[in-house]
């Protein structure tokens, strides 16, 4: 993990309200891997304090970059709406540990909601190589990123809410189905807490091992002030940003 200024290459709106951001620096994309992320000051003052943790997106070594995609919800993301090519930034990453992607030969489902996505990307580049790969991908309206997943899986399958492409309805619709019939082994998952709750319970009903990558609300991002613990299925506490994000289905409890 490094505290390092961090060059921004590019910072484009891609479709309402969700950004990609190309970062350079050295140090942190050569030990980056699918599934941390980053701690990000959007500003050099005082407000706001806390840092944004946005997940890495895409890392290229050979450019010494990370790309991450974020939705603009509040004061941080719309201060980093506005930042120019060319502006520095400083970052602390990469933070977590990240998807577990020792996998070989082995039928995988990534399945991702909203910007949930996101970190998607790098664990489908980590996997499609020595595995199938079989990719769902829910929106609320105009689907993003497709291109790019099309790269790295076998298949892809694209629902919206609002029917404006693909399937209409969430993601899960019919997972279950389709987990079967192309003789899953293991899901991979990032999204809105109510997709992950539904996905776990599709896992333990299929008996099927599922890796989510959570989301809650934090402060250091380094695992000193319990800010973003959770319970575990075994009665302990784990920090999201030290002990995960991401985490086996069965080793979580999810609330609503
Ligand atoms: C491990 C992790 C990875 C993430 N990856 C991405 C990503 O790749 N792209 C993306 O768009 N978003 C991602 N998020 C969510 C992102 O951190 C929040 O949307 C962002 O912090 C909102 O900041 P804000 O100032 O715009 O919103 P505000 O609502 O003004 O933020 C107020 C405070 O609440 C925190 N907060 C608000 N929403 C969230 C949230 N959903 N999760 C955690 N903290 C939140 C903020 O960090 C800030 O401290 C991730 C969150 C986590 C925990
Ligand atoms: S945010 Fe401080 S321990 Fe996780």
């Amino acid at each position: 993990m490094f505290m390092e200024d961090c060059m921004v290459k590019s910072n484009e709106r891609i479709v309402d309200g969700i950004y990609k951001m190309e970062l350079i620096n050295e140090k942190i994309t050569n030990q980056s891997k699918a599934g941390q992320f980053l701690q990000i000051k959007v500003n050099k003052f005082d407000t706001p304090l806390l840092r944004r943790p946005i997940s890495i997106n895409e890392i290229k070594i050979d450019e010494s970059t990370l790309v991450i995609y974020y939705k603009v919800v509040g004061k941080g993301t719309k201060i980093m709406a506005d930042i120019k090519t060319g502006e520095v930034i400083n970052v602390i990453g990469p933070l977590g540990t990240g998807f577990d992607i020792d996998m070989k030969n082995k039928n995988i489902a990534v399945v991702g909601g909203g910007i949930g996505i996101a970190p998607l990307i790098e664990l489908c580049k980590s996997l499609y190589k020595d595995n199938n790969v079989f990719t769902y991908l829910g929106f609320y309206d105009i689907p993003y990123l497709v291109e790019e997943f099309k790269k790295y899986g076998n298949e892809i399958e694209i629902s919206t809410v609002t029917g404006a492409a693909g399937k209409k309805g969430f993601v899960t619709g019919g997972l279950e189905k389709a987990l079967l019939d192309n003789k899953i082994d293991i899901i991979y998952a990032c999204g809105p807490n109510a997709m992950l709750k539904e996905l776990k319970d599709i896992a333990g009903s299929l008996n099927i091992k599922c890796q989510l990558s959570l989301e809650e609300r934090m402060a250091c991002g380094i695992g000193a002030c319990l800010g973003c613990s959770i319970e575990t299925t075994d009665g302990e506490m784990k920090k999201v940003c030290y002990d995960g994000p991401v985490f086996w289905s069965n080793e979580v409890m999810l609330n609503d």
